[in-house]
């Protein structure tokens, strides 16, 4: 199959955790460059699923817990692009759905697959949701599977997204445990789908790649007083004792927060601003995101 850019593309690409951020984001991307894309749901009559199928996507019924309807949905694809989530799932879970995913890809012959990973690209940190994903990318290469992965280290959406609680979490348990003046390597979940999508377009380039990605370098305090400049007024905190938080959320994100406060890593923008060159900054984000905002509200 042919772009109308003349660029060729050899087959579909499933997504795994299609309806989810991430995935939502890759599919939208995969749909505008040309792909055809087969979106993987437990639950095709939902509205995550009827939404990428009104953009153009093949959804497909698939749970990662059954290797047994992943190897039908992955049959015939060209490339993959798979994420889990241990927030909803739990650690075990995520590995056990990461291996059976591996497992039917190279059942099915995949080409090309692009592993939506976390962490800071070392082994047996501590951190049980970014070990867990070494463990996943290991079963891929085992498996002989061509892999790109792509490592995110904080979504901007932590600063908005419901889901995440950022009163709780990001404005207050996390700089609690981290400190305010930790930077912290961002980007924006958009962008993470258009870097996938820019994977698949150049396999030769990025197979066998394992890509840190941060668009942008800011502590909690300068994303505070971004966020004070562009909206007039400071984000809102709910202070939570870290006990209490742990209790309702778990240890992996606490644990994740102190490992930041005191270890090193790189986190560099160099080599995401050569995959996207016009990945987001948090402030620009933040000024879109607010656009999007006030336009919805003025609906
Ligand atoms: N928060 C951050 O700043 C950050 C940064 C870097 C990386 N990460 C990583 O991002 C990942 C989460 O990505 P996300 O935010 O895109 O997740 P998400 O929005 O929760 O989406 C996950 C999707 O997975 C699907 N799913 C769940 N269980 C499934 C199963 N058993 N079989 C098949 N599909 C299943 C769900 O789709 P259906 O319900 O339609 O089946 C859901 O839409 C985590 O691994 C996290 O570590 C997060």
């Amino acid at each position: 199959m042919e772009t109308p850019s003349g660029e060729h593309r050899p087959g579909a690409v499933a997504v795994v955790g299609a309806t989810g951020r991430q995935g939502a984001a890759v599919t939208r991307h995969l749909l505008g460059g040309g792909w055809r894309v087969r979106a993987l749901t437990r639950d095709p009559s939902g509205l995550g699923a009827r939404a990428l199928q009104r953009l153009g996507a093949e959804v497909r019924r698939a749970d990662s817990e059954d290797i047994g309807s992943l190897r039908p949905a992955l049959a015939g694809v060209h490339g993959l692009f798979t994420v889990q989530n241990p927030m909803t799932s739990g650690l075990e879970a995520e590995v056990r759905q990461g291996r059976n995913v591996a497992q039917a890809a190279a059942d099915a012959g995949v080409s090309h697959v692009v592993y939506g990973a976390a962490g800071v690209g070392q082994e047996s940190t501590g951190v049980g949701s970014w070990d867990t994903k070494v463990v996943v990318a290991q079963r891929f290469r085992e498996l002989g599977l061509p892999l790109t992965v792509l490592r995110p280290m904080a979504f901007m959406e932590l600063m908005t997204d419901r889901g995440y609680y950022p009163a709780i979490s990001v404005w207050h348990v996390m700089p609690r445990l981290m400190g305010e003046s930790r930077p912290v390597g961002w980007l924006a979940v958009d962008d993470l789908g258009a870097i996938a999508a820019r994977m698949f377009a150049d396999p030769g380039r990025w197979v066998g790649q394992d890509l840190g990605l941060v668009a942008d370098v800011r502590s909690i305090e300068e994303c505070r007083g971004i966020w004070r400049e562009v909206t007039g007024r400071a984000p809102r905190g709910v202070p939570m004792p870290t006990l209490l938080f742990e209790r309702f959320v778990g240890t992996d994100l606490t644990t994740m927060w102190r490992w930041l406060r005191t270890e090193q890593f790189s986190m560099s923008t160099t080599r995401t601003r050569e995959i996207l060159p016009g990945a987001l900054t948090v402030r620009q984000w933040l000024e879109r995101t607010r656009g999007r905002r006030s336009a919805d509200h003025q609906r």
